[in-house]
């Protein structure tokens, strides 16, 4: 029986997969490692962790198994962080985040003096704090030294690919978020590589998800007892390998991911791009395309109210008292823009609000806000592609939040369409196992496999009368934010 590893290097964790040929999950192991904030808005991590979190962690996913079945390896990794080494392949600074929002002043030059529309062109998308662009910017401003020791830039799951195989690789769908990448001709664009003061030497080599990039370096082999000549393929950036582990894959499906961030991701098999680049025009893992909507903070709302403000993770017990007749009457709402917001409304400056409490206001009612408040806010991100004419009828969804039956009801009947789960809800590393399948010629295509393993396993539908006291209830949400706006940045 052949094995593949899937693994999801996310900002909380790195999960790991053991995948048997049939798709049959075999084994699954985690490995948490610390996330900084250095300042206010900023958003750290170390990749050596990432590293040892890996290998620890497939110490254990491989404890007692035959690994000489092992074939391949596939990644999906958190986007757009910037990883820098020097010349002896050391890392040169703790990693920039995603999420991280810095980076205003430079997301202010690219948009206003580079100019949106040139960005545009080359790129098919604008600055957002959390792309790699801005962030060298950044560090060639404020860290000049650092910036001058830049051998190799990389993204997170890439360091891993690196240190995997020795190869400096990127894929298309990850390489998409660096706003370095002329998408629709998958090839860096020169002239953005020159914007940002660095060349084509020192960014990795391009491929497809599903491409072998390399061969686990014989070291590491030993060390992991893996026999040699495993396959690493290129893998993708989480929200690609995402889909592809859901089946979105080829024309128009969408997966909405609810984990630390919050992605609508609208697969397509041709280029396109949302004319005010409210939404990112990203490749996909599957060789094609996607428009996505990217909210910072989703499920990490819940994670941030109930254990750091409640001091509880026991979070079926929060939402206990939320009953159906609750639903779309909660006077209480909250904006989710803890770390600043990505899709729709790009601000940097944005912050969480609980707005609407009265004294008879309890703490279930503001639980019920922050689920509410996260699914009105991929809401937003719905409109804009129901406004580029996109047909959105239903929705695979994935990630940590999905797996409360409460927030999937409240997101059905928000959104106003029905919630497909998959049975191997794992997303990213699921996909990244698929992905290594297809690279050691398991199934000729990402198609071909989505086609072969991935299987539906429940269905949450919209309630008409609950959809439309939603409906009621975003009318007033989409006023909230436009209210606050101007207060923002005189809160920093
Ligand atoms: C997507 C994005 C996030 C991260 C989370 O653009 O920034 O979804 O990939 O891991």
């Amino acid at each position: 029986m052949k094995l593949f590893i899937g693994i999801d290097l996310g900002t909380s964790a790195v999960k790991l997969l053991l995948v048997d040929e049939t798709g049959e999950i075999r084994r699954e192991a985690t490995r948490e490692y610390p996330l900084a904030f250095p300042q206010p808005g900023w958003s750290e991590q170390k990749p050596e962790d990432w590293w040892d979190g890996v290998v620890s962690g497939l110490q254990e996913l491989l404890d007692g198994v035959d690994r000489s079945q092992v074939c391949g390896i596939g990644a999906g990794g958190q986007m757009h962080g910037l990883v820098a080494l020097d010349a002896q392949d050391a890392v040169i600074r703790p990693a920039i985040l995603w999420n991280d929002g810095r980076t205003g002043e430079e997301v202010d030059y690219l948009n206003n003096v580079v100019g949106r529309e040139k960005l545009s062109k080359l790129t098919a998308n604008i600055a957002f704090a959390g792309f790699t662009a801005p962030k060298l910017l950044w560090m060639r401003k404020n860290e000049p030294e650092n910036f001058a020791r830049i051998e190799k830039i990389m993204l997170p799951k890439d360091y891993i690919n690196y240190k995997l195989t020795g190869v400096h690789c990127c894929d298309y769908s990850d390489a998409s978020g660096m706003l370095l990448l002329d998408v629709e001709h998958k090839r860096w664009s020169k002239e953005m590589l020159e914007i940002c003061g660095v060349c084509e030497r020192q960014m990795p080599k391009l491929f497809e998800s599903f491409e072998v990039v390399g061969t686990v370096l014989p070291g590491i082999a030993a060390a992991l007892g893996l026999p040699e000549g495993v396959k690493v393929v290129a893998g993708a950036g989480d929200n690609a390998a995402a889909a592809v582990g859901t089946g979105v894959v080829g024309e128009g499906g969408c997966n909405l991911s609810l984990g630390t961030s919050g992605t609508l991701f609208i697969s397509s098999r041709r280029f396109g791009v949302d004319p005010n680049n409210a939404l990112h025009a990203f490749a996909h893992a599957d060789g094609g395309y996607h428009l996505m909507g990217c909210m910072l903070s989703a499920a990490s709302c819940n994670k941030w109210f109930c254990e750091e403000i409640l001091k509880t993770s026991d979070y079926p017990a929060e939402q206990a008292p939320i009953t159906k007749e609750k639903l779309g009457r909660n006077h209480v709402f909250f904006l989710p823009y803890l770390m600043g917001e990505r899709s729709p409304i790009n601000d940097v400056d944005a912050r969480g609000c609980f707005v609407g409490m009265s004294m008879d206001s309890s703490r279930a009612d503001l639980t019920q806000a922050v689920l509410e408040g996260v699914a009105f806010a991929i809401r937003d991100s719905l409109e804009v592609a129901r406004s580029l004419g996109l047909d959105i009828p239903r929705t695979k969804l994935c990630g940590g939040g999905a797996k409360s039956p409460l927030w999937r009801t409240i997101i059905a009947n928000v959104l106003g369409i029905p919630l497909e789960m998959v049975k191997t809800e794992q997303g990213p590393g699921y996909g990244g196992a698929m992905l290594a399948m297809v690279g050691c010629g398991l199934f000729e295509s990402v198609q071909a496999a989505s086609d072969a393993l991935v299987e539906l396993a429940s269905v949450t539908e919209p309630d008409p009368e609950l959809t439309a006291r939603y409906e009621l209830q975003y009318q007033k949400f989409r006023k909230i934010y436009p209210a606050m706006k101007s207060i923002f940045p005189e809160l920093q």
